[in-house]
């Protein structure tokens, strides 16, 4: 019985517990090792775990490079618990023939709630205001210039990036009456027909919103687009939210920004080092809402998301497309 189990099943590394949705159907389908402990496995760990293994789980935080791809020549498929994928090396998996996988879609909603969280939080100083009450600063009570923040509604928001997650961030500011501008690739006209959004450029965007919210990818051509020559632009009284990938700003730019009150806050999810440092000056700025990289932390959606990703490294290992395939020119090398 061990014998054949070892023989038929397939080998599948995950870097670590994601939720029983999708490990049970995992571990029913392959031999299944999974990486127990709360820190994350270094490269070495995953590559003596996973040797042998047909298939790896990878989380957002797992480097997967050339190299790692070089150490397991058994790897067919990578199939990474997220929906960005900037940490793997797209190109050297697709020269390996290794399908790549993520989870699109579901964590959208989820992901603009979190956005809309972090937009009402700076505006309105929520997070000051919870330290000011717990402190035992609250000691007159009312005060006509206590805590004001920023009016959200009837301003104008600016998104960059009108894909799923910045279209829904669009869908939420209708309720807000909100003028929004937005930047993108290519054109979104639903979002333009439904909710009168008007696409502009970059420099437009940042000199007119009131609060600017990025829902790029991390790529190349977005590495550092915001920097202390964008944050110039920006109105001393404009938010700036992130809750894509903390490199798309330059951290120490928006730091001076914060400091010197070029912007007037921003709330953050994403940062360019995860953990944040302990030594971080955004630690120790009152105008900025921090958050420890939870856009997509429902319960529900990640529940979804580890079904999806285990359907994708189930169709992958069967032979077949996996629906959500990232790298899908992988199968023209064979
Ligand atoms: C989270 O940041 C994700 O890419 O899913
Ligand atoms: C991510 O799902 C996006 O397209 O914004």
């Amino acid at each position: 019985m061990e014998m054949e189990q070892l023989i038929m099943k397939e080998r599948i590394f995950v870097t670590r517990q994601i939720p029983d949705e999708g490990l049970i159907q995992i571990q029913a389908k392959f031999d299944t090792i999974v990486w127990d402990k709360d820190e994350p496995p270094s490269k070495p760990e995953i590559i003596s775990g996973a040797k042998g293994c047909s298939g790896l789980v990878t989380l957002l935080s797992d480097p997967i490079d050339s190299d790692l791809m070089d150490s397991l020549p058994s790897l067919k498929v990578i199939a990474q618990y997220a929906v960005g994928y900037d940490n793997i090396d797209i190109m050297s998996a697709t020269e390996r023939n290794i399908v790549v996988t993520n989870t699109p879609g579901i964590l959208t909603e989820t992901t603009a709630d979190l956005t809309w969280a972090l937009i009402l939080s700076a505006c309105r100083r929520i997070p000051e205001a919870d330290k000011y009450v717990r402190n035992g600063n609250w000691k007159i009570a009312w005060g006509p210039k206590m805590l004001l923040g920023r009016d959200i509604y009837d301003s104008t928001l600016g998104i960059l990036g009108m894909g799923r997650i910045g279209s829904a961030v669009a869908r939420r500011a209708a309720g807000f009456s909100m003028k929004i501008l937005y930047h993108s690739r290519s054109r979104n006209e639903e979002i333009e027909m439904k909710l009168g959004a008007r696409r502009t450029n970059l420099d437009k965007l940042l000199r007119n919103s009131d609060i600017v919210t990025i829902h790029v990818p991390l790529a190349d051509d977005t590495r550092g687009m915001i920097g202390m020559h964008e944050m110039r632009k920006m109105k001393r009284s404009a938010i700036l939210v992130n809750t894509s990938r903390g490199p798309v700003i330059d951290e120490s730019a928006l730091i001076k920004a914060l400091e010197s009150g070029l912007i007037a806050g921003a709330g953050l999810d994403v940062y360019s080092e995860e953990p944040i440092p302990r030594e971080s000056a955004l630690l120790k700025l009152n105008n900025v809402v921090l958050a420890p990289h939870i856009g997509s932390a429902s319960v529900d959606t990640r529940a979804k998301m580890a079904e999806m990703c285990a359907a994708n490294l189930i169709a992958a290992l069967h032979g077949k497309t996996p629906p959500n395939i990232v790298n899908p020119e992988v199968n023209k090398n064979e």
